[in-house]
């Protein structure tokens, strides 16, 4: 039986501990894939799940994870054929199945997407949930009506996985950029990535009414807690709020008015629950129109599964700029 190496992470009587651990492969199931993993990265999530500072994991113990772009190597589904390259983010790794931190992952087929032409394995990770989480508040900003002429959009965390691609790819699309960092010393880096105006947090999160002067034509909020609340303030009418993260907070304290005097929109982002059609139309998209032009600079560093524990920390404590790969 061939064994392979996996992060693990454990809770028993309460006690979280996470490491390296050797596991057995099992073939897949009916309407199963097997995936020779190649890459993974490192989301916010994942340093949660991975530190046990929040209970992500619904079951226990689980490999941890949730992204994963490899090669096929056994099929149990029609779909698919050893030796395709896929992407799977999301949906319940890490949570209640095995995730991405292995060298083999078990899958339903129906996960997996096919990776698309125009990105190699590597740069699919870089981008991983991150860059798929920003591609898709932009997607649902435009289907909702969001355009560059509205005003500029305000980018809450924006030196983190999200922020960063949020940047490029708004840019990229022709609106204004207005970058929120806590990280004084990166108002150059956001500069170089499209922002054309970088705020300090306190900038943004001090409020007085429960509606303030319009200044963003919509918001890619990253943050939650004070950021967003204040956010919701400020929108000018008709734009849109798209609620990824709660780095900052999970609370909200707004009132009704933004949204019945102003027609703002609150969007709520959730890339694990996408539905299938729409990953794919936003993969293929990062793949083209939407492929970060500064997809090289995002990425900051590449890691191997040993390195997760002390990388989880530095993210949590917010000192990780950009996107971290795993590579398998
Ligand atoms: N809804 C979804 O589907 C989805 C998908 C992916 C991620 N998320 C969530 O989105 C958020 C960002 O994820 P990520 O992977 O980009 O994480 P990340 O790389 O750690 O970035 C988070 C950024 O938020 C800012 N930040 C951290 N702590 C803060 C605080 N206390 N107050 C204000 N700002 C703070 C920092 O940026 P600055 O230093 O530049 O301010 C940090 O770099 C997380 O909450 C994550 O759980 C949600």
């Amino acid at each position: 039986m061939t064994s392979y190496k996996a992060f693990r992470i454990h809770r028993d009587n309460a006690q979280h501990s996470a490491g390296i651990e050797e596991l057995e492969l099992q073939a897949p199931d009916e309407g199963e894939l097997l995936i020779r993993v190649k890459y993974s990265s490192i989301n916010y999530k994942d340093a949660l799940a991975g530190t046990g500072k929040a209970q992500i994991l619904r079951h226990y113990p689980l490999t941890g994870g949730i992204d994963a772009c490899g090669e096929v190597t056994e099929s149990n589904d029609r779909r698919f054929k050893p030796g395709d390259s896929v992407i799977v983010t999301g949906y319940e790794l890490s949570a209640t199945a095995d995730g991405g931190y292995a060298e083999y992952l078990r899958v339903p087929a129906d996960w997996a997407i096919p990776l698309p032409d125009g990105l190699t394995a590597a740069q699919s990770m870089a981008l991983g949930t991150a860059g798929f989480t920003a591609a898709l508040a932009l997607y649902r900003m435009e289907i909702n009506g969001q355009k560059p002429d509205m005003g500029p959009i305000l980018i809450t965390g924006a030196t983190g996985g999200v922020g960063c691609f949020a940047v490029n790819i708004f840019d990229g699309e022709g609106f204004e950029v207005n970058a929120v960092t806590g990280k004084a010393d990166q108002h150059g880096y956001l500069e170089h990535l499209g922002a054309q105006e970088v705020l300090g947090r306190e900038k943004v999160t001090t409020y007085h009414h429960a509606l303030e002067r319009g200044h963003w034509g919509g918001a890619v909020d990253n943050v939650g807690g004070e950021m967003l609340s204040s956010i919701t303030r400020k929108i000018r009418p008709w734009g849109n709020i798209a609620a990824i993260g709660l780095a900052g907070g999970h609370e909200l304290n707004t009132t009704v008015m933004p949204f019945i005097l102003r027609g703002v929109s609150l969007l709520g982002i959730n890339s694990a629950g996408c539905p299938y059609e729409i990953r794919e139309e936003i993969w293929q998209r990062l793949a083209t129109d939407l492929k970060p032009r500064h997809l090289d600079d995002i990425v900051t560093q590449t890691v191997t599964l040993e390195q997760l524990p002390e990388v989880f920390d530095q993210m949590l404590e917010g000192q990780i700029m950009g996107r971290t790969v795993v590579s398998l």
